[in-house]
């Protein structure tokens, strides 16, 4: 009878091991609840009380972002008491990273202990009445992309096959989120958010397709994070900073400098918000597992 052998480690959970070992050297703290912070949004990571700052670089299979308005640190430290990691960059599809090193930061959140996690954007509004610097809550998503981070062979030990995508932005969650916007005097809007390729902007046929589709903001990011996180049985909340009208709804053309500069100018409500959220998160029970 041939000898019986451990399997090998499935790639997703080897680089998860590598990725918390190496952050484990530098943070001893669980951290309870995770925030991403997309383009010019990454302020929030340095208001956390007790700041540990790790460079992705430092972290083993991280890749590092090369667009302009994305630092590369994983931020740990607390907010009212509560415990908390934030990805204070991301990097995109288009940047030419493979989908499953796209996610791996959102994954080495959840590996390292966070159960719920709010993942924020910039993103163009598809909604005439809205403006630049509204702040959308999201309810769904569609993925335009292509591409799932869960393509190839399925770790079980990392999440199931087919994973549920009902309700892959928690209502509860989300609900922490319109009553932080409440208390803080800043109203959200709600709405689908499509998650595109890019890196180029959407021809105004596109966004008129995208408004058929039943979409209200356009983005080149979020979307393989939530899949991932749904499938390690993450509890999530998005959150859009509608940093400009898409094209052919705005009447000029779009600028990456101007995307960044109204999501900047939003920096400090986002903070206020994101407050409020994990005051919220940091007093739930539930503990994050599958739908
Ligand atoms: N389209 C796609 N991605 C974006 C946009 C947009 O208009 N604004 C910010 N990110």
């Amino acid at each position: 009878m041939a000898p019986l052998s451990q399997p090998p480690p499935s790639p997703i959970g080897a680089r998860l091991e590598d990725a918390v070992f190496a952050v484990r050297r530098r943070v001893a703290t669980s951290p309870r609840v995770g925030v991403v912070l997309g383009s010019g949004l990454g302020a929030f990571g340095d208001t956390l009380d007790g700041l540990v700052k790790i460079a992705y670089r430092d972290v083993p299979h991280m890749p590092s972002p090369a667009v302009e308005g994305h630092e590369g640190n994983l931020c740990f430290g607390d907010v009212a008491g509560t415990s908390v990691v934030c990805m204070q960059g991301r990097v995109h599809l288009y940047e030419g990273h493979p989908v499953d090193r796209v996610v791996q930061g959102v994954r080495t959140m959840a590996r390292l202990g966070a159960g719920l996690v709010l993942v924020a954007n910039a993103a163009g509004g598809l909604e005439p009445a809205w403006s630049p610097g509204d702040l959308m809550a999201i309810d769904d998503h569609i993925n335009l992309t292509g591409i799932s981070p869960l393509t190839g062979v399925n770790d079980g030990d990392v999440g199931p096959r087919f994973p549920d995508m009902t309700a892959a932005y928690d209502p509860e969650l989300r609900a922490w989120l319109v009553a932080a916007g409440r208390d803080a005097g800043v109203p959200l809007r709600q709405g689908v958010y499509a998650g595109v390729l890019g890196p180029q902007y959407e021809t105004p046929a596109e966004v008129r397709m995208l408004r058929v589709l039943g979409a209200h903001a356009v983005g080149m990011s979020t979307v393989h994070e939530v899949i991932a996180l749904r499938h390690m049985g993450v509890r999530v909340a998005g959150l859009s900073c509608i940093t400009n009208l898409a094209a052919g709804i705005a009447d000029r053309p779009l600028d990456h400098a101007e995307v960044e500069a109204t999501a900047r100018s939003r920096q400090e409500q986002l903070t206020t918000l994101l407050r409020g959220w994990i005051a919220r998160a940091g007093a739930s029970s539930r503990p994050a597992g599958t739908p």
